[in-house]
């Protein structure tokens, strides 16, 4: 049976003014009326494909089945692919590329198409998650975001000038108790906050990943006090723990009574390259409806060129030789953060304190200051012996002083990096 939706009506009090004010572009909005058949269209301005100097773009790339021989596989995107991917296209995405979203959607977190919920390409998943934030969040609302947050979504909320409700986290992910401490005492004068947002496999900075019985406590707390979690989670396919991995809270929503609490983003960029700037948002259709306002207005649609191109790629591929090349990379950042850490262990011992992340490619570590201040060390010592890494404040949201140090263990020269952090950190 179809899980239960949310009532679209709901969704009328979660989007911002601005997404509320924001009318249909007079041209895109006609878009779906071209599908008729046999109609002539003279609705858009497309320029006319036989000037387009193209002919066909071939791709040649490791294949995902023997990553040790690196064998090389060629796709030739042409006839119409090619048409499609040299054109303007939908805003929410090209069809081929968006259908191949909801097959992985499908196999991955088990949620079906046509089940309440849809899909839309960004220009990256910050591009998506920026819009997302512009469509839910009026200026100087409150917002719960896990703390320490990902500092690319900082900006995006101080801009409007939001209080930025800290929910605490820990090597299980986020503290349930602490976000129902919060609810629970929300001040009955206050606006009561409508999204949280929270990076759930190996957090950036923690390095963290949620465990299952804290995701549903917080699915559980979303329900109770009326609020939609932001998904944000890049790292989902560079998990590399030993135990089974979590379910993701889009899959994980199947258990609620009802599904439409979870918006999700997708990001291509860890596993087939961040310079595609491919991201989707998978979640309830009236918030992509307005995110895809935004797009229709902002930037008409993300590049339909580099939609055909991931599509090619993973089309050829198809799902079980994608996967299998995920953790082909996820089997890489696994054994980076184990040389990372066989040389934190070496060089930070008695320094440093730390969790060894089960995902992604940070190291979270909190050095042992006399001050409790990091960014000194790191801005100044740390850069002049050559060493570049983030001081935890800028993944605060006020800013506050904090010992932590965000390190990406992803660097090859990672031991010798730590060897360098090790003088510095030893005043
Ligand atoms: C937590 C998090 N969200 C979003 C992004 C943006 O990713 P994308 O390249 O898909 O825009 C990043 C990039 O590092 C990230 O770490």
């Amino acid at each position: 049976m179809a899980p239960q939706s949310l009532s679209p009506q709901l969704y009328q009090s979660f989007l911002s003014d601005l997404a509320k004010e924001r009318k249909p572009s007079p041209i895109r909005g006609l878009y779906p009326l071209e599908a008729k058949p046999g109609l002539i269209s003279l609705l858009a301005g497309k320029p006319n494909a036989s000037t387009f100097p193209l002919t066909s773009v071939t791709l040649t790339s490791h294949s995902p089945t023997d990553p040790e021989k690196r064998t090389l596989i060629t796709t030739e995107i042409s006839g119409k692919e090619l048409a499609e991917g040299l054109q303007y296209g939908p805003t929410a995405g090209l069809p081929s590329l968006v259908g191949w979203v909801y097959g992985l959607q499908e196999k991955v977190h088990g949620r079906k198409k046509g089940e309440g919920w849809g899909v839309t390409i960004g220009g990256g998943s910050q591009d998506v998650i920026y819009k997302a934030v512009s469509s839910l969040v009026n200026r100087g609302e409150p917002v719960l975001v896990e703390s320490p947050v990902y500092a690319g979504v900082l900006p995006m909320f101080q801009a409007l000038h939001c209080d930025l409700i800290e929910v605490e986290t820990d090597a299980n992910g986020i503290s349930s108790s602490s976000l129902r401490n919060t609810l629970q005492n929300w001040p009955s004068s206050k606006p009561k906050p409508k999204v949280l947002y929270t990076v759930p496999y190996g957090c950036n900075p923690t390095g963290m990943t949620a465990t299952t019985e804290r995701r549903r406590e917080v699915l559980g707390l979303a329900r109770e006090y009326n609020l939609i979690i932001l998904e944000d989670d890049p790292y989902y396919y560079l998990y590399y723990g030993d135990a089974p991995r979590p379910p993701s809270y889009f899959a994980l929503e199947l258990e609620q009574p009802e599904v439409g609490r979870v918006l999700r983003f997708d990001s291509l960029s860890k596993i087939l390259s961040s310079g595609l700037r491919i991201g989707f948002a998978s979640g309830p259709e009236e918030l992509l409806r307005a995110i895809d306002m935004h797009t229709a207005i902002s930037s008409l649609q993300t590049s339909s060129l580099t939609q055909a191109i991931a599509f090619a790629l993973l089309n050829q591929w198809g799902y079980d030789d994608f996967i299998t090349h995920t953790q082909t990379v996820s089997a890489f950042y696994r054994q980076k953060r184990d040389v990372f850490e066989a040389a934190m262990q070496k060089y930070l011992k008695g320094l440093a304190e730390w969790e060894s992340p089960e995902a992604g490619m940070f190291f979270w570590f909190k050095l042992l200051l006399d001050d409790n201040d990091s960014e000194a060390l790191v801005r100044t010592k740390a850069y002049e012996n050559g060493v570049l890494a983030l001081p935890g404040t800028v993944f605060l949201p006020d800013g506050r002083k904090t010992p932590y140090v965000r390190a990406r263990s992803a660097c090859s020269t990672g031991i010798k990096q730590m060897k360098l952090a090790g003088g510095w950190a030893r005043r």
